[in-house]
């Protein structure tokens, strides 16, 4: 079973985001503690050394009882002289600490609220300075929570970066991929080589091996068949000579297996001409240069020439439309295409049919269109009709050579060919040949 692969670059970016995020929230989190447990340490300096002041400096401020200034977040301060049961000074009488706790830090509950007390206990009296804890959880939150933010800054700056990154990186990669899409038995041009990241050296360079080995194959296979077809001519025109000579001698019963014989070597020389044309035409050969032509002018001029098979058949060949089209090619090659399709419609159109074509051009091409009333090509079969000697049916003459002419030709110029059944409800093909305007 084919497993749908995934995209590496996205998953790099994925698994990278994702490793960095945490990276990011980790950081954030110990960065918060670190902030908290700060903001603390330095709150109990302050009342350190707001208790030392007031030992030092300030008792006098400190008045005998003040029932507090209404402020939440402001620090109470108690004094006790010896004996005393009550505070002897106090900047809040509502809140009294437990004169005996030892001296430092201390957490107490006083009126159901916690109180961070610090206890400063010297030779004569006791200073205690303290803050509610839930202002000191709201001051250490805030500054806590400010070095969090530029955590959520980065997380998705990270995100794109990793995205931006990984884009570039597969930016060769995607681009070695296009061209190698586009490889295929016309166009076996190697992989450009440069600017790729070293790890693909030895991919690039084992493909372009293998392009350059099915290259050569391919210019052997043409060679051989060329050359083959070469051999054969000369002994088929003998051969084909000697038959027309020995005709007058041939006894009269004899007279049909001998016209037999004929049409064997007539349609053997035919299929010698077409492979080497095909040879040619896959070569990426052309026996002379292109000329700017008219593509109506090419189909009259083979209609033309076709027309007394058409007349022997009874088939209305005509044209709907035939407006002018210039391209570049050469006249034998587009002649090629161009007969092999109209030879085509008229050859399994049964008699009495109608061969119907148009000619105009569109979008930077000019379109070629042949419909018939033939029996058309079964759905299934008609990817196959431009493989080489492949034939629907046998009982039209024929080599099956035709459509793998017109294909090799077609495509060497940039055109396209294709076939397929009419729906118009009438029985019959539609081949359409594209063909790029100058
Ligand atoms: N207009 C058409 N209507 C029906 N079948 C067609 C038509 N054109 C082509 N075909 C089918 O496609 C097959 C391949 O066509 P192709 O032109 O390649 O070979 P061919 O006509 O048999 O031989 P040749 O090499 O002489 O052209 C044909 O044998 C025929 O079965
Ligand atoms: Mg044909």
């Amino acid at each position: 079973m084919l497993v749908k692969a995934r995209s590496l670059g996205t998953q790099l970016i994925v698994s990278l985001g994702i490793l960095l995020s945490i990276f990011g929230i980790v950081q954030g989190v110990s960065s918060y503690r670190l902030a908290l447990v700060g903001v603390n340490a330095l709150l109990d300096d302050r009342l350190s050394d707001v208790a030392v002041r007031i030992r030092d400096v300030f008792e006098a401020a400190i008045p005998h009882s003040s029932s507090g200034s209404g402020n939440a977040d402001d620090l109470v301060v108690l004094v006790w002289t010896d004996h005393h049961k009550t505070p002897t000074r106090t900047t809040d009488s509502t809140v009294v600490f437990n004169r005996d706790s030892p001296g430092g830090f201390s957490d107490q509950v006083v009126n159901r609220e916690a109180w961070r007390v610090y206890t400063l206990v010297t030779y004569d009296e006791v200073i205690q300075v303290a803050q509610r804890v839930s202002v000191r959880q709201h001051i250490a939150e805030r500054s806590a929570v400010r070095a969090l933010l530029p955590i959520f800054v980065l997380i998705p700056a990270v995100w794109v970066t990793v995205y931006l990154c990984v884009r570039r990186a597969f930016g060769p990669l995607k681009r070695l991929g296009r061209r190698a899409q586009a490889i295929d038995s016309a166009h076996l041009t190697p992989l450009p080589a440069d600017g790729l990241p070293v790890e693909l050296d030895p991919f690039v360079s084992s493909i372009n091996r293998m392009i350059e080995r099915l290259d050569e194959s391919m210019q052997l296979e043409r060679h051989f068949i060329s050359d083959a077809a070469h051999e054969l001519r000369t002994p088929l025109t003998a051969l084909k000579l000697q038959a027309d000579n020995l005709r007058p001698d041939i006894a009269p019963g004899n007279r049909e297996r001998f016209l037999a014989l004929h049409r064997g070597i007539e349609r053997t020389s035919a299929m010698v001409s077409q492979l080497l044309q095909m040879a040619r035409a896959e070569a990426q050969v052309s026996t002379s240069e292109p000329v700017e032509l008219d593509v109506t002018e090419v189909v009259t001029s083979v209609v033309s020439e076709l027309l007394p098979i058409a007349t022997q058949k009874r088939i209305d060949i005509g044209a709907d439309e035939l407006m002018p089209a210039r391209v570049r090619a050469t006249e034998s090659d587009m002649r090629a295409v161009v007969k092999n399709i109209v030879g085509n419609a008229l050859r399994y159109t049964p008699e009495g049919g109608a061969v119907d074509l148009r000619v105009h051009p569109g979008e930077g091409v000019a379109h070629i269109v042949v419909q018939d009333t033939g029996p058309g090509i079964p759905e299934a079969l008609l990817p196959r009709v431009f493989d080489r000697f492949f034939r629907v049916s046998q009982s039209a003459e024929g080599s099956g050579l035709g459509l793998a002419i017109v294909r090799a030709i077609v495509t060497r110029y940039g055109g396209t060919v294709t076939l397929r059944n009419r729906d118009d409800g009438q029985s019959g093909l539609r081949a359409e040949v594209t063909f790029p305007l100058i």
